[in-house]
């Protein structure tokens, strides 16, 4: 049986002390569980402090790293450092790091090898943009196989299905569909790594809200949520925890 997974990105939100608040908070009314993991990924900046107030039932990661452990490049995340705050995963290959900061397929397979070498857990996002829809299968096959090229091992990796066109418009994909695409990932993952693919926790992400986040979890083979917007609330992540719960 695969743990759901409920996952919050911040993106570039909060200060330092809204992001104590959500974390209190959240610790306060978090059931004490095991069947839901929950992760909140943060901005580099604010990693140490919130893995300092971290628990069982809220573990924090990392919403980008470079995969060169030293050297000169300025600004970059290094994943030795990384490792190092106590931070358990790490989003690689969303679709704002590949289409506002370049990154491809190629730089984000780096990434994962990096992570993967370096005991972090990455959760690599894939999908298709609005202009991709027809060819999405397609896209998405080629995504997965580019960034997982010479990875031999992906009992740590999580997989977020992510539709670029779903992002932030506050229109979701229909959870039949997002169903239909993370069950072909799946198979591709068999096709690659065989039996393995049946433990690996495949999420959904795009505009996942407490109004629409049992339709994903009903389906069987969503194992949970990358949720951006809706996460940033406290009271709406645990209420979206809860409904993985039930
Ligand atoms: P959203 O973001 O929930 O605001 O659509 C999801 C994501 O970018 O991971």
């Amino acid at each position: 049986m695969r743990k759901k997974v409920i996952i919050a990105n911040w993106k570039m939100n909060k200060t330092r002390d809204e992001a104590l608040d959500f974390i209190y908070m959240v610790n306060d009314k978090m059931p004490d569980q095991n069947k839901v993991s929950t992760v909140v990924c943060a901005q580099a900046i604010l990693l140490r402090c919130l893995v300092k107030r971290q628990g069982d039932n809220l573990r924090i990661g990392a919403e980008n790293m470079f995969y060169k452990d030293e050297g000169a490049y300025t600004g970059e995340i290094s994943p030795v450092v990384l490792k190092s705050t106590g931070v358990e995963y790490v989003i690689l290959g969303h679709s704002e790091r590949r289409n506002l900061f370049m990154e491809s397929d190629e730089m984000i397979n780096l990434k994962v090898k990096a992570a993967i070498n370096h005991g972090l857990k990455p959760i690599l996002c894939v999908g298709e943009t609005l202009e991709q829809i027809d060819d999405a299968d397609k896209v998405i096959d080629d995504q997965l196989r580019k960034c997982l090229d010479g990875v031999s091992d992906i009992s740590s990796i999580i997989i977020g299905y992510e539709p670029v066109w779903a992002i932030g418009t506050g229109k979701s994909a229909d959870a039949k569909i997002a169903e239909d695409r993370i069950s072909k990932i799946r198979k591709i993952l068999n096709d690659m790594y065989g039996a393995v693919s049946n433990e690996v926790s495949i999420v959904y992400g795009g505009s996942v809200s407490p109004n629409n986040i049992r339709s994903f979890l009903n389906e069987p083979n969503i194992d949970g949520a990358l949720i951006g917007n809706s996460a940033l609330d406290p009271n709406k992540y645990v209420e979206m925890v809860l409904a993985a719960i039930e």
